[in-house]
């Protein structure tokens, strides 16, 4: 099989790796560099458990192949936490009892990181929106919302 030699960065580590043109960046992550924070739900871009920070913007792993990202910038879920501290997110989602099941989380957080990164000041509506691409299947999604209002209060 073919494989293509590619470099990026991934929280903040230079990675080489060379992949087969079909993988998936989600596959690169989780089966490649055991980065197994990003979840594998629906694998067609409907559930967002896939999501991950793409040169900053939030992308369905799943729908990106991997060879698309020479040169580029990912951040994981397992890049929100820096020395051994969570995100604000992370802790607020601890505190407002956000996490059931825990599977959509990444996403959510990834989410909501994008959102306050653009804007440090969104509204319920402005949070509610940014998490639209986001399925949780426990929770009702009001924990969550809360928690991410938290963050920003
Ligand atoms: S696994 Fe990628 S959107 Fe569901
Ligand atoms: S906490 Fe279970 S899917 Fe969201």
């Amino acid at each position: 099989m073919m494989l293509h030699t590619l470099s990026l960065t991934i929280n903040g580590l230079v990675e080489q790796v060379s992949v087969p043109a079909h993988l998936t960046l989600l596959q690169l992550l989780r089966e490649t560099l055991a980065l197994t924070g990003t979840k594998n739900g629906c694998g067609a871009g409907e559930c967002g458990a896939c999501l991950v920070l793409l040169n900053g913007e939030p992308v369905n792993s799943c729908l990106v192949l991997a060879v698309e990202c020479d040169g580029a910038e990912v951040v994981t879920v397992e890049g929100l936490t820096h020395d051994s501290r969570l995100d604000p997110l992370q802790q607020a989602f601890v505190e407002a009892g956000a996490v059931q099941c825990g599977f959509c989380i990444p996403g959510m957080l990834i989410s909501a990181r994008a959102l306050l990164d653009r804007d440090p000041a969104p509204t319920e509506a402005d949070i509610r929106a940014a998490l639209s691409g986001n399925l949780c299947r426990c929770t009702g999604y009001v924990r969550i919302v809360n928690a991410i209002a938290a963050a920003v209060a």
